[in-house]
Order: C-alpha cells, then sequence, then structure tokens
C-alpha cells in the first residue's frame, strides 16, 4: 500500500463517498433518474457521492481545482493541481443492477496525472497509484499481465452513447481485434478497464471519446504498472485526446498497429 498524505486524504474520500453508492445500489428502484442525453442516464447516487467527493478533496485540498462528471469545472487559487473526478463510473451498470463500477479520483499536477484512486465498493478492491509509487490493489503490488501473444490476449473496449461516437469505425476496429486476439469484452467502466489492465486481468483495453475524469486515475494505474497508455492512434497522450490505447509494451504496440490500419 501507499502511505502518503495525498493518498490518505484520497483514499478516505472515495471510501466516504462508496458508503453511499453502496446504499443505494441496494435501492436502485428507488432513486430518482435523469436523462442527460439518449441513453445518457445520471442519478441521485452520481450527484450524492459527487456532492461527498467535493466536500471531502475541497475540505483537504482548499486551493486546488475540481473537475466534476456532475458539476462542472471548480476553479482553484492553486493553478497547478486538479482533480478529475468520475463519482460513479459504469452508471448504465448500476441502474441495471449489475455490480459492476467504481468512483475515479485523479489529481493532475502541472498537466501530469500525479496520483489515482479507483474503487469498486461492491468487490471491495481499491485500487491506488502515485507517481514513482507503484500501483496496488488493496495491499497487493500491481503489474500489467506478461502475455506478448496477441492470440492469448483478453481485450476490453467501449461503446459510445445512443447517437454518439463513430460507430461503423467502431464495428471495424472490434472486427479487426475479434480476428486475432483470445477474446474481447464490454465491461462497462472505463475506471475499471483501466484498473483492470493494471493488474493484469484484462491484457488491452482501448476507447474513444471518453472524458478526464474517465481515465485520469486509470492511466496513472496501468502506468505504474508498468503499462503503456496513449491515444487510441497511438500517436499522443491519451488525456488530451480523450481517447485510450493501454497494455503492456508488446501488445499496446500491436493494437495500436491493428487500430491504425482499420482508420488507413
Ligand atoms: C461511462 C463508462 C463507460 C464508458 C463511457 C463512460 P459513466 O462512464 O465509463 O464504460 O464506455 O464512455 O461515459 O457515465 O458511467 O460515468
Ligand atoms: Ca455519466
Ligand atoms: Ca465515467
Ligand atoms: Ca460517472
Amino acid at each position: 500500500m501507499i502511505s502518503s498524505p495525498l493518498m490518505t486524504v484520497m483514499v478516505d474520500a472515495v471510501r466516504k463517498a462508496a458508503r453511499g453508492l453502496k446504499r443505494d445500489f441496494g435501492e436502485v428502484e428507488n432513486l430518482q433518474v435523469s436523462r442527460k442525453g439518449p441513453g445518457n442516464f445520471v442519478s441521485a447516487a452520481d450527484r450524492k457521492a459527487e456532492e461527498v467527493l467535493r466536500d471531502a478533496l475541497m475540505k483537504a485540498r482548499p486551493g486546488y481545482g475540481l473537475v466534476l462528471e456532475e458539476n462542472g469545472v471548480i476553479e482553484g487559487q492553486d493553478k497547478s493541481h486538479t482533480w478529475h473526478v468520475d463519482p460513479l463510473d459504469g452508471t448504465t451498470n448500476f441502474l441495471h443492477g449489475i455490480p459492476h463500477f467504481a468512483i475515479s479520483v485523479g489529481l493532475e499536477r502541472d498537466g501530469q496525472i500525479v496520483a489515482g484512486v479507483i474503487y469498486d465498493p461492491i468487490k471491495d478492491e481499491l485500487f491506488v497509484a502515485e507517481r514513482g509509487k507503484g500501483a496496488y490493489l488493496n495491499n497487493r503490488r500491481l503489474r500489467v499481465s506478461g502475455r506478448i501473444d496477441m492470440a492469448d490476449a483478453l481485450a476490453a473496449y467501449g461503446t459510445p452513447y445512443l447517437g454518439r461516437g463513430n460507430h461503423p469505425r467502431l464495428l471495424r476496429e472490434v472486427a479487426a481485434v475479434m480476428a486475432v486476439s483470445g477474446g474481447t469484452r464490454r465491461l462497462g467502466s472505463a475506471a475499471l478497464d483501466l484498473a483492470y489492465v493494471a493488474c493484469g486481468r484484462l491484457d488491452l483495453y482501448w476507447e474513444r471519446d471518453l472524458q478526464t475524469w474517465d481515465m485520469a486515475a486509470g492511466i496513472i494505474l496501468v502506468r505504474e504498472a508498468g503499462g503503456f497508455v496513449s491515444s487510441a492512434d497511438g500517436a499522443s497522450e491519451a488525456l488530451a485526446t480523450r481517447s485510450v490505447a493501454c497494455g503492456n509494451e508488446v501488445l499496446h504496440r500491436e493494437l495500436v498497429g491493428i487500430l491504425r490500419k482499420c482508420n488507413a
């Protein structure tokens, strides 16, 4: 485990918000739900968890800015630090009673993600990483998978909300990866997809049209676990392009090559 004042702040905030999520998951049919766009829902559970996170993070680090999925941007006096907060990543799973969702909090310092926490309250799995200090799941140090044969690899991807994203391109990419990999999955939480690459459950993951709060924490987890993270085309930083491709060095290179070929 990482013991630092920063980690304590992040873990305490996330655990506090998770208590509400767990309670609300048990009574999901009574939750107030609204639609942000076609197929894109937000519930009282998302909003309540975000308030808990916002209050805890602002109290512990008063000057830092925040990018909050449900409440937008709060500018801080300290211009070098920004939290990226997803109070409930996997809302669709949550609202359908599928126990696969997480809280994700990442800290950006001068343009770099320096710490991340992703917590799955149902499985009680806490993923943490801090720059230079490694990545952990509960108390276990993480390492990305060592598989280098694409035919053995398990690859996850994300699908966009109704009416969003480039469906023909995604279908081409999924077909191309299905044709050469050991298997494909769409699990429904970008944060957990990244965390699962960090801990070696998944060998690869790619997705486009994400937001910084979906991936900030996961990016540092994968990197601190020895993995490679880039934009989906492999040419830029994930955070800047809001797209991601990740895995170990060998499979990441191969995945990016496959995706590029699909779009050539
Ligand atoms: C979504 C999930 C999903 C991904 C979407 C995200 P939300 O986040 O991470 O896996 O495919 O792009 O928006 O809305 O559940 O926090
Ligand atoms: Ca959402
Ligand atoms: Ca999300
Ligand atoms: Ca969310």
